[in-house]
């Protein structure tokens, strides 16, 4: 693709209190070529080159959230579930914007086919975002999520563990398995492993070795590549008589349990209010 040879352009957004150096190209419209620095209106993400024409928007415009329907709470934080079809301008700019900080996903730009699940922290001045994550309305593939985001100045916080789980909540609440869009950045690679770490090796300590992939899988909602994946990169698979067998001692689960680090901000699943596409 041609644009992933481009040059980065937006040097700088900012985001309510937050500055962020961006880390790649996004093909903002024309008309903010040569423009080094965006700032972006929190709640509907309409982007600007001068901060007076963000506070004159500011002035107008009263929403202090994102749109869609807010599926989750748990104290300061919330989910919002926003139709690409719907609010085409909101999920058109959510776009623009992570695609700073995205490299090689293809973004797509026709977000009606999207569902884009939208994270934010609360406080007395309104929702402000911290990440996303899209979901196409029917995938053929089975992918339970397109592109995961968590902006740079909420990154290493837990978010981005709370966006993949809240992905997989979702899949259980489908009763199908799922599997993120590939190629996975090398960030989003270790906190996927680092998930499926955490949901299989309790899994196999309960069970004490004798659980097929396909029963961790259909517990789980990780999809059997995935599993097979993870366990391999623990070394937890042995090739004996012809078959795989799921090696793993308890005392050595324990550890690499204990080296799988912390599961992050949790997800609380009776909270979310959510049912299916259709
Ligand atoms: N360096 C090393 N390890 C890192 C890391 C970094 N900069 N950022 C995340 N990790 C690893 C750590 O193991 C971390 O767990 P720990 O903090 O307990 O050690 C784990 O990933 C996830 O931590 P978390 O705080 O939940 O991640 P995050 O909120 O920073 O979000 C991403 C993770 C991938 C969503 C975020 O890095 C991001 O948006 N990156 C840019 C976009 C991207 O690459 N998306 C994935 C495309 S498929
Ligand atoms: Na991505």
């Amino acid at each position: 693709h041609e644009e992933f040879t481009k040059v980065k352009n937006i040097d700088v957004i900012q985001l309510g209190p937050h500055e962020m150096h961006t880390w790649y190209f996004s093909p903002f419209p024309p008309e903010y070529n040569g423009c080094k620095k965006l700032f972006f209106c929190e709640y509907s993400l309409h982007f600007f080159k001068r901060r007076s024409q963000l506070l004159r928007h500011l002035s107008k415009c009263k929403v202090r959230h994102p749109p869609g329907e807010e599926i989750y709470r748990r104290d300061n934080v919330s989910m919002y579930e926003i139709d690409g079809r719907k609010e085409k301008a909101f999920c058109q700019n959510l776009c623009y914007l992570a695609k700073l900080f995205l490299d090689h996903k293809t973004l797509y730009y026709d977000v009606d086919l999207f569902l884009f699940y939208v994270l934010c922290e609360t406080d007395a001045r309104g929702a402000h975002v911290v990440g996303y994550f899209s979901k196409e309305k029917a995938s053929e593939e089975g992918y339970n999520l397109a592109c995961i985001l968590a902006l740079p100045a909420y990154q290493r916080k837990g978010y981005g563990k709370l966006l993949i789980s809240f992905s997989y909540e979702l899949s259980k609440l489908e009763g199908k398995v799922g599997t993120p869009e590939r190629p996975l950045s090398d960030l989003g690679l270790v906190s996927y492993r680092g998930y499926w770490t955490r949901q299989l090796l309790p899994l196999l300590m309960e069970r004490e070795g004798s659980v097929s992939i396909r029963e961790l899988s259909e517990q789980t909602r990780i999809k059997v590549d995935d599993i097979m994946h993870t366990l391999t990169h623990l070394n937890l698979i042995q090739y004996q008589k012809g078959q795989h067998v799921i090696c793993a001692p308890p005392d050595l689960l324990k550890r690499l349990l204990a080296e799988a680090g912390s599961p992050g901000l949790q997800v609380d699943p009776g909270r979310i209010v959510w049912s299916p596409y259709s």
